[in-house]
């Protein structure tokens, strides 16, 4: 252990410049124009696992964006732990908001600043460099480990999903670790045991045939700018439920000894409203923060277009206007029964003068873990090890859709290593990743390895 140990202190400064190379590629999974970078970020990351001395790696194509496997099962008799990732990365707009170019990776004051740098291409590149750290010194991992790394996770893991069901035997394993998730706070080791699903809908309010002048036709005629807004501001009632009928009908309650945990957390209204610069937190009546961003199930309006948005002033009455509506689920919701509900519900509230258009764009199932599982606790004191902190246990607000995937087709207990920070701007303008959080997180790895190794 000392000399892994020593080793990753050694090569820390070559991590930073390794994961500078890996924020360079421009891995965005939903833009058809990113495709050659999401090649060449598969072969980054392979080169990285070879490089790292799996014993076999391998690239493989899929209908969508390439997968990306490798293994070290050498190990004999020991457990196997799967350690997953994601290489693609979200769009960078609003791109003027940025202070670096997003592909130009710079650090700052501890923090690397890029589209990625948290997540996922900092925190998965910590278990590359852990396995690595083993592999350069001691020769060998003290467990097997496979790693996947895909490259639509921000796309909703389609062909991930796929590609489990077809090769389970191939993936087998007795744990799986992922590290795309937060903290509860800087320097709090954290292991989360929930994530929540997703519903994503797109509600398109089609008025007239054509965009209309709004003082020959406004008053008129039905404006689905203004429908849409009161479309919108029908999903909630005034205690900030959600008003689509059946949404909380199968929604697994928070359990007493959540709420415990939940309050355990001391979690401060006040401080989050001043980071955030607002004058209030607002949500479900009836909940803490804390329960509100990850037990309870939301329903938020995403992006919103229509009628002229260009500079000054134009009168017109447009023709239609669309909206990106999501929920974030928690366990027992079915995202295939919400959007019905959802669907049914925003087609009620329209009015004769106008068409809707309701697709569904894609969904994923909520997770949620035991806590009393010899693998979290491995992992808490791996993280305790690393940190030298008492690990905390938190339910993530955001969402893995495959991680229930993992959990069901590979019949293994899931690790959400959280080594990300909720104020790191993740899918937003200058997007950062602690380097001390990256160093800790590669000893966390290895101290995790260890840890289920015995
Ligand atoms: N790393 C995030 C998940 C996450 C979000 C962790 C917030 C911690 C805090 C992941 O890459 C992600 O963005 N997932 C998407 C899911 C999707 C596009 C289907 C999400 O949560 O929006
Ligand atoms: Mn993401």
């Amino acid at each position: 252990m000392k000399q892994v140990l020593s080793y990753i202190k050694k090569n820390k400064k070559g991590y930073v410049e390794e994961l500078k190379d890996y924020l360079r590629i421009p891995s965005i999974s939903t833009l058809a124009e990113n495709k050659k970078d999401i090649e060449k970020c598969a072969n980054f990351v392979a080169g990285k696992l070879k490089d790292a001395g799996l014993n076999k790696v391998e690239i493989f194509k899929t209908d969508g964006h390439p997968i990306v496997y490798g293994e070290w099962l050498d190990a004999k008799d020991k457990p196997t732990v799967l350690i997953y990732g994601h290489y693609d990365v979200q769009p960078v707009d609003p791109i003027d908001e940025w202070t670096n170019h997003p592909f130009e990776p710079v650090v700052k004051k501890g923090k690397i600043y890029a589209r990625g740098a948290n997540d996922n291409k900092g925190q998965n590149l910590v278990h590359i460099k852990s396995v690595e750290a083993y592999l350069k010194t001691v020769g060998s991992l003290p467990v097997n480990v496979k790693f996947i790394i895909e490259g639509e996770e921000e796309i909703g893991s389609q062909n991930l999903g796929k590609f489990l069901k077809k090769n389970n035997k191939m993936l087998k394993c007795d744990s799986v670790l992922i590290s795309d998730t937060s903290m509860y706070g800087d320097g709090i080791p954290t292991i989360n045991y929930g994530l929540r699903g997703l519903c994503y809908m797109e509600v398109e309010v089609v008025g007239p045939n054509r965009d209309l002048h709004s003082g020959s036709f406004g008053g008129g005629v039905a404006n689905p700018i203004n429908e849409l807004a009161k479309i919108i501001t029908k999903l909630h009632d005034k205690n900030g439920k959600v008003s689509v009928p059946n949404f909380y009908k199968n929604a697994k309650k928070i359990t007493p000894k959540e709420k415990a945990n939940y309050k355990k957390l001391n979690f401060s209204d006040a401080s989050l409203a001043k980071e955030l610069n607002v004058g209030a937190l607002q949500g479900e009546a009836g909940y803490s923060t804390l329960e509100r961003l990850s037990g309870r199930p939301t329903l938020d309006c995403n992006g919103i277009v229509g009628g002229f948005i260009g500079q000054g002033a134009k009168t017109v009455l447009p023709s239609k206007a669309s909206a990106k509506i999501s929920m974030r689920l928690v366990p027992n919701q079915d995202p295939k029964e919400i959007a019905k509900e959802f669907t049914k519900h925003v087609l009620s509230l329209a009015p004769k003068s106008v068409k809707l258009n309701v697709t569904e764009m894609h969904g994923g199932l909520a997770f949620l873990m035991d806590l009393d599982n010899p693998t979290i606790e491995a992992a808490a004191r791996a993280t305790t090890r690393a940190f030298g902190k008492e690990t905390v246990f938190t339910r993530e607000g955001g969402s893995i859709p495959i991680v229930v995937e993992f959990a069901n087709i590979l019949k293994a207990p899931i690790v959400l290593m959280g080594l990300g920070l909720d104020t790191d701007d993740i899918h937003s303008p200058n997007e950062h990743f602690s380097l001390k959080n990256f160093e800790l997180g590669i000893l966390s790895s290895v101290y995790f390895l260890d840890e289920i190794s015995k």
